[in-house]
């Protein structure tokens, strides 16, 4: 193996100002870590929050942004036991994913699953870890279970609709748009709901309503999303584009039993992280492996125009994933 550099490139962000390449130190695995020469790299939203400098990095994770990379494990820190240097991984990182070189630890690395390249490996690890944390664990989705997700064309909706009906749910996702509802019908989903043009709320109960909701919409949606809920209806928060603070009736919350709740991803310890991590590859990588979930990549950008790719994402425009080509 090629010596290493001492720097590497990576995007820099600074208040008001577009996005830059600079070079900087290069990325060093500490004891648990690895290193990772990026291949490609995912654009995530939180990114264009810390950029704005809402959401600073957890301690002791890197200042520039990036959640998740595909690439080759080039050095290995103290300690790692269960990879091997040339290991191809997909990884979700604290920080650091735009750049030449990133650490993570080891146990947020997952192989590459069989049949997927390193392009669309970059896009599983924020969405479907996501998915599998909060559809799976916290709203425990059951087959025959009908499932509801907002924002079914984003890269956690299209993930979360194939990852769903793999599992035997019956789903619904809401997107705006006919061309964006025609996405999530093409990826599964037994109802796609333009809520542009219809009241998602008005066709889930006429269905009869849903078991599980996956929201990152919150604001109005939160008491339509009461409403549709069945008895013992589970609703995760994973984020809130419309905003947190509602007015809301709870009477439904104790006459059909529900249960509201939310999590974040980033903020879980290691161990958490790796405890997901192995559970995402021996239930959902035999999905991806059977073709029955695939990454939806939307568009590929150089490193170098990672300020045009956040831009896509802020202004919608996109289906599915974006992601930096760095080396791949
Ligand atoms: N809690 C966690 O652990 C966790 C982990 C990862 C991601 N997230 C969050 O999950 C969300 C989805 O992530 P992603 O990477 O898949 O992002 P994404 O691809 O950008 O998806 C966000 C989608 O939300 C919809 N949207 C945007 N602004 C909206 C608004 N004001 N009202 C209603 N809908 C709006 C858009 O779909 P339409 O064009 O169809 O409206 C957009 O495609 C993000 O907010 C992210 O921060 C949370």
């Amino acid at each position: 193996m090629t010596a290493l550099p001492d720097k590497m490139r990576a995007i820099v962000a600074s208040p008001g100002a577009p996005l830059r390449v600079e070079q900087i130190d290069r990325a060093v695995a500490g004891p648990g870590q690895v290193l990772i020469k990026i291949a490609y790299a995912g654009i995530n939203r939180p990114d264009l929050i810390q950029r704005m400098g809402a959401y600073p990095p957890p301690k002791g994770a890197p200042e520039t942004m990036g959640l998740e990379c595909s690439g080759e494990i080039v050095a290995l820190g103290p300690d790692v036991s269960h990879w091997k240097l040339g290991d191809k991984v997909c990884a979700l990182l604290p920080g650091g994913g735009y750049a030449d070189f990133a650490w993570a630890d080891e146990g947020s690395c997952m192989a590459v699953p069989e049949g997927i390249s390193l392009l669309e490996a970059a896009a599983l690890p924020e969405t479907v870890l996501t998915v599998w944390a909060n559809v799976f664990e916290r709203a425990a989705l059951q087959p025959g279970e009908a499932f509801l997700v907002h924002g079914g064309a984003s890269g956690i909706g299209t993930t979360a609709i194939q990852m769903a009906k793999a599992h035997g749910a019956k789903v619904f996702a809401t997107a705006g748009g006919a061309e964006k509802a025609a996405l999530c019908a093409k990826l599964g989903a037994d109802v796609a709901i333009d809520y542009r043009a219809q009241s998602f709320a008005d066709v889930v109960k006429a269905d009869g309503g849903v078991d599980v909701i996956l929201d990152m919409v919150g604001g109005a949606y939160v008491q339509q999303n009461l409403d549709c809920l069945k008895l013992d209806g589970r609703c995760v928060q994973i984020a809130f584009l419309q905003g947190p603070q509602v007015d809301l009736n709870l009477m439904a919350l104790m006459l059909k039993r529900l249960t509201l709740t939310g999590s974040t991803l980033r903020a879980r310890p290691v161990a958490e992280k790796a405890r997901l991590a192995r559970a995402v590859e021996a239930h959902v990588w035999p999905w991806v492996a059977k073709g029955l979930v695939r990454p939806v990549v939307d568009s590929v950008f150089d490193l170098e125009d990672a300020e045009v790719a956040q831009a896509k994402m802020q202004a919608n425009s996109h289906a599915g994933k974006i992601l930096l080509k760095v080396s791949g």
